[in-house]
């Protein structure tokens, strides 16, 4: 099972979108090594130069229902990972889940967050996830123009953090 499909993203690129797997560890610490600071500290809030090797199977070795990530690569090239979007259930509101999106620096502004989001968000309402919470950098524009053309409400600020959360819609 890894749900793969082709998207052709706004800048007309074609890039392949699959589920995240086990053996993606070493990969998706190369990837986030190569990631300017500025985008690390982004993704993480917080100064993370390199993923260590348990963060690394921790973001892979998934059981896909309460934690899910779906990553895109090119299609001539699955093992290299350009980006990644999950989402990890609370263990105390289990319909709810943490958002989390990453692309790489080199692909920025081409759609391909969005189209991370519309793949990962189409999995959560299947396995019945009905919020995504985010939390990020309130001058992060590219993520904050993400979420909000999601349809992200109750949009707050504090200090130099943002938070707010997205509705799925149910499954037709
Ligand atoms: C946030 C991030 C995932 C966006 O990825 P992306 O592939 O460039 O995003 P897209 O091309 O799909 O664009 C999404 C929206 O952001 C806007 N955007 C993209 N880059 C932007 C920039 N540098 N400044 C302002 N807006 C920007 C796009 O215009 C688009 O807006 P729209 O929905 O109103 O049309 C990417 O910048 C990133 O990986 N940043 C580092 C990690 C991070 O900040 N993650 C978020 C916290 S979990």
């Amino acid at each position: 099972m890894d749900d793969a499909r082709e998207v052709r993203l706004r800048s007309g690129d074609l890039v392949r979108i699959r589920q995240i797997r086990d053996s993606d560890a070493y990969e998706l610490q190369r990837a986030f090594a190569l990631m300017s600071e500025v985008s690390q500290y982004s993704r993480f809030l917080t100064g993370t130069p390199r993923l260590t090797d348990s963060q690394a199977t921790y973001f892979t070795a998934i059981d896909h229902v309460g934690h899910e990530a779906y990553v895109a690569h090119s299609p001539d090239d699955e093992t290299y990972i350009i980006g990644v979007a999950r989402f990890i259930r609370y263990a105390s509101a289990p319909d709810e889940a943490e958002l989390a999106i990453t692309v790489a620096d080199f692909w920025h502004g081409r759609g391909l967050a969005t189209a991370l989001l519309r793949v990962l968000t189409e999995r959560a309402v299947a396995v019945g996830v009905k919020r995504f919470r985010a939390e990020m950098m309130a001058d992060n524009e590219a993520v904050l123009r993400l979420l909000r053309s999601a349809g992200m409400a109750d949009e707050t600020v504090s200090g130099e953090l943002a938070s707010g959360s997205i509705e799925l819609a149910p499954a037709d």
